[in-house]
């Protein structure tokens, strides 16, 4: 199996202390495709900045208390010091100015940070009433992100994708976050914090980013085999071009079959193949606009139109690589993947569900990969 395993260089866009400061960085080795920079300082999230000027204050302060400490330890012992250890110590109850000083100080240290972390919770952790609310459910070992069609979100059908979520840019997302089977967390550090999902529990919370670009997301608590291959990506567009999306994702309806090959892999999807041993596809997997709608899987309905595979192992020609690998013997190329095998296939049959797989497109217009930039 081939991961992307390149590193990459961990701190962007910090306004202080230069380009270096690793405390305020993120480093998830192999988890981000080429090119890509996984930053809690990427200043672009409001939700970041936030955390960030927070941090600086703390940090600031944690100099100043190390430099008055180490300059007092430093003093008392010089200047205290008996070299000849011949003497009685000097016999004194203490310094009450002292140890007054040396409570008072630490209670307005803390009730300074208390007031801190108390503004900064209250500024990121209501959900405005004007975010788009996304649901999102982790499962092993992959991402669903469902939009919720109401006349607030401006959208009027549910919309669901797998491993790949879209959201405006300059808007608050509002993201809920729950699990299937076991603990799994959330986590795109250049757009907020982190959440655990957690099987039985929603709990909702906000990430957002004010340049549009694609991002990487990662599950950030150890789930299971895979967990290190249970990625998302977050590609945030213009406001107009996101429109565009869930107005055509919400009218979608999966492009009819046009070649032998495309029908043939169509049949198979739905109904399965006697030879094949198990479920069909359309069991696991929801195909909008067609009798598929099985909820067990990611969701299907434009994959075509997708740039990754595995949850995120894959990405571009490497996806299409691995696309019938995938279908044949999914565990064998991702450990712990739940989607039997399907060692009968013939390689025809491989080929045409693939090719049917692959026809599944929204319009040009609101296709959401090549359009932003990847950061
Ligand atoms: Cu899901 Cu780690």
């Amino acid at each position: 199996m081939k991961l992307n395993t390149q590193t990459y260089p961990f701190v962007r866009r910090l306004p202080l202390l230069g380009a270096n400061l690793g405390a305020a960085s993120v480093f998830l080795g192999s988890a981000a495709s080429a090119g890509q920079i996984l930053s809690i300082g990427d200043m672009s999230s409001s939700y970041n900045r936030n955390i960030w000027w927070m941090s600086i204050a703390v940090i600031v302060m944690a100099i100043v208390i190390f430099i008055g400490v180490s300059y007092a330890l430093f003093y008392t012992v010089n200047k205290f010091r008996e070299d000849k250890h011949t003497a009685e110590p000097d016999q004194f109850h203490g310094n009450n100015r002292l140890e007054q000083l040396l409570i008072g100080v630490p209670v307005i240290i803390v009730t300074i940070i208390t007031i801190l972390a108390a503004r900064t919770m209250a500024i990121v952790n209501p959900t405005p009433t004007d975010a788009l609310h996304v649901n999102v459910t982790g499962a092993q070992f992959w991402w669903a992100f469902e939009y919720p069609g109401s006349p607030l979100q401006g959208t009027t059908g549910t919309v669901t994708n797998g491993n790949e979520l879209v959201i405006p840019a300059g808007r608050q997302i509002a993201i809920t976050v729950t699990a299937k089977d076991v603990i799994h967390a959330f986590w795109a550090p250049n757009l907020g914090g982190q959440r655990d999902a957690i099987p039985g529990s929603k709990k909702t919370f906000q990430i957002d980013t004010d340049r549009p670009g694609v991002y990487q997301g990662n599950c950030s608590l150890l789930c299971g085999a895979s967990h290190a291959n249970m990625r998302f990506k977050v590609v945030a567009l213009p406001k107009a071009q996101y429109d565009t999306f869930i107005a055509a994702a919400q009218s979608y309806k999966a492009p009819a079959p046009t070649t032998a090959s495309e029908r043939n892999g169509y049949n198979i999807f739905m109904q399965g193949k006697a030879s094949a041993g198990a479920a069909p596809c359309s069991s696991c997997h929801r195909v909008q606009g067609t009798p598929a709608a099985g909820a067990v899987g990611p969701d299907m309905s434009f994959f075509g139109s997708r740039n990754t595979l595995g949850a995120g192992i894959w990405e571009g020609k490497e996806r299409e690589a691995h696309i019938q690998p995938w279908i044949k013997h999914c565990a064998a190329v991702k450990p712990g993947c739940e989607m039997p095998p399907y060692l009968s296939l013939s390689a025809q049959d491989l080929g045409d569900l693939e090719a049917y797989i692959l026809s599944l497109k929204l319009p040009d217009a609101a296709a959401y990969w090549g359009k932003v930039p990847v950061r």
